[in-house]
């Protein structure tokens, strides 16, 4: 799938990596990798760190390890790395020479369990550029040696897709079907004597604003990262799971054979939660969290005020009414208000076909502590202050809170609700939009739950209900 400026390692497996220095190389004559000047197949399996909350790194390991794969593959996204740095030629330096330095004390050669290293990903998806290509890869050997095996391998296939991620207002894909699952890795394994990585092996949750959009004429994809891997979003064991397990044990003088199959993670229902409003209306929320504005004669683009992600809130001012707003260049959602009234949604700026100019727009903070700073004061008032359910229908922030007796996984069900981002502890988890579907429930993993909860919705078009829900599974609807 395309995920573009990413740089790829192959990690080796073991329960604990001696600190031996050991030889990692391509043996062309005979098509096939040297480990310590032995023939070396592996079985690896991808997962994407920054979708897996780092507190629970160690368990999904764990449950890839139980599996009897004995490598993974790993993306290192530079988009999350250096939010901030344009691309090319000075920026991929200064963020290679941070990120090799980390790494070069990893590699197989060095006592680490790095194997293999890959240059880009999915480069040359659109124009390629063969100079950059060498550049990139000269830098590496320069950083790590010119022994390092770069990501370019015989008999691999570094990406087998047993299944696919889901976009909002797409049909999920059903569950892999074990059976065929089985019969691809066969072939691999017996019929070419590959090596192959298996994609997802945990695909976990688009946390925040990282969901993106791809294919399907660019559809957003879902908050959940489900993948239909064989390790779900919050880490359970599936069909799929099981049956390569059975596979790998199968598999004669295999050197890291499975391990006792792991429990899945219990969740909780925590139930529903009464939400109360924020300030007046969305816009004027927002407005008190916002970072500097800047003044231009047209509407500038995020990257322009350096605002990577979220929301903007673009301001004209207008001389006179009209009636056809039309706004041609957004690239994602725009809505608009008018006097602080929502209007709609809009996919086309023009008015009446004037041009609208004179634009203020401020990126709005969505960190942490200023989230935090929205909801203090929130909760001092009577509890017994809580909306009717009418008064949720208009675009707002929403916040409550609940208490956790037992800290434990937990999804939020967003039935009900129209469209927007949730917080839970000043922690953005991601977007909901259960009209659209198929992805009805959240999954927030147990590290953000603590003993007392902050709920808080940004809900950009309103809702049918004045509290949150929250259950112990995963929802999807059929579309
Ligand atoms: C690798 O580096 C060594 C030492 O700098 C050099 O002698 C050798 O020619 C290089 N090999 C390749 C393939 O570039
Ligand atoms: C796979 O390995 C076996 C045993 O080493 C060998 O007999 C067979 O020819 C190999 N197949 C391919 C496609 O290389
Ligand atoms: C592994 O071997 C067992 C016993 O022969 C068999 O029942 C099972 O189907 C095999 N698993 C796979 C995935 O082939
Ligand atoms: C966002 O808010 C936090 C907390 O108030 C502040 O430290 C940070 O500088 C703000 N970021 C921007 C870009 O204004
Ligand atoms: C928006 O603009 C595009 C291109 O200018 C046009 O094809 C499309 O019909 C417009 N959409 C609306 C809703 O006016």
């Amino acid at each position: 799938m395309t995920l573009h400026w990413y740089f790829l390692f192959l990690v080796f497996l073991t329960s604990c990596y001696n600190t031996e220095a050991g030889t990692f190389s391509v043996d062309y004559t005979n098509h096939q990798f040297l480990k310590d000047g032995k023939p070396f197949r592996y079985i690896s399996g991808s997962i994407h760190y920054m979708r897996v909350h780092p507190d629970q790194w160690n368990d999904r390991l764990q449950r890839i390890r139980a599996l009897g794969l004995n490598a993974v593959q790993v993306y290192v996204p530079w988009n999350m790395q250096e939010t901030f740095q344009g691309n090319y030629i000075n920026a991929v330096q200064n963020y290679y020479n941070v990120l090799l330095d980390v790494v070069k004390p990893l590699l197989y050669k060095n006592g680490g369990p790095i194997l293999m290293v890959q240059v880009e990903n999915e480069y040359g998806y659109g124009p390629c550029d063969h100079k950059y290509t060498a550049f990139l890869r000269d830098l590496i050997w320069s950083k790590l040696g010119n022994d390092t095996v770069l990501y370019t391998s015989p008999n691999v296939c570094s990406e087998y897709w047993v299944d696919w991620y889901t976009q909002w207002g797409v049909k999920a894909p059903g569950a892999a079907n074990p059976s065929q699952v089985i019969d691809n890795i066969n072939h691999m394994f017996i019929h070419w004597n590959a090596s192959f990585n298996i994609y997802m092996i945990h695909g976990g949750t688009n946390f925040g604003f990282m969901a993106g959009a791809d294919g399907n004429g660019g559809a957003p994809s879902t908050t959940s990262y489900d993948y239909g891997a064989a390790i779900a979003e919050n880490g359970d064991i599936t069909p799929v799971y099981l049956a390569i397990r059975s596979y790998i044990q199968n598999i004669s003088g295999w050197e890291q054979p499975p391990l006792a199959i792991p429990s899945n993670n219990p969740a909780s229902n925590y139930g529903q939660v009464p939400l109360k409003r924020v300030g007046t209306s969305l816009v004027s929320t927002l407005i008190q969290i916002q970072e500097a504005c800047s003044q231009s004669t047209d509407p500038l683009t995020f990257e322009s005020i350096d605002h990577p992600y979220g929301f903007v809130l673009y301001t004209a001012t207008l001389s006179a009414g009209g009636k056809t707003l039309v706004t041609p260049n957004i690239k994602d959602y725009g809505y608009v208000f008018v006097n602080n009234n929502y209007q709609g949604l809009h996919n086309n700026v023009t008015l009446d076909n004037t041009l609208l100019q004179n634009w203020f727009q401020c990126g709005i903070n969505l960190t942490k502590p200023s989230v935090d700073s929205l909801i203090s004061g929130s909760f001092n008032e009577d509890i017994e202050d809580v909306l009717p359910e009418k008064a949720t229908t208009a675009p707002g922030v929403y916040v409550g809170q609940f208490t956790a007796s037992v800290l434990q996984d937990t999804f939020f069900d967003s039935t009900g609700w129209g469209k927007g981002v949730l917080f839970i502890n000043g922690y953005n988890l991601g977007r909901y939009w259960p009209t659209v579907g198929p992805q009805i429930a959240l999954y927030i993993p147990k590290p953000y739950i603590q003993q007392t909860n902050t709920v808080l919705l940004i809900e950009l078009v309103g809702a049918q209900q004045n509290y949150a829900n929250f259950v112990d599974h995963a929802m999807f609807k059929n579309i």
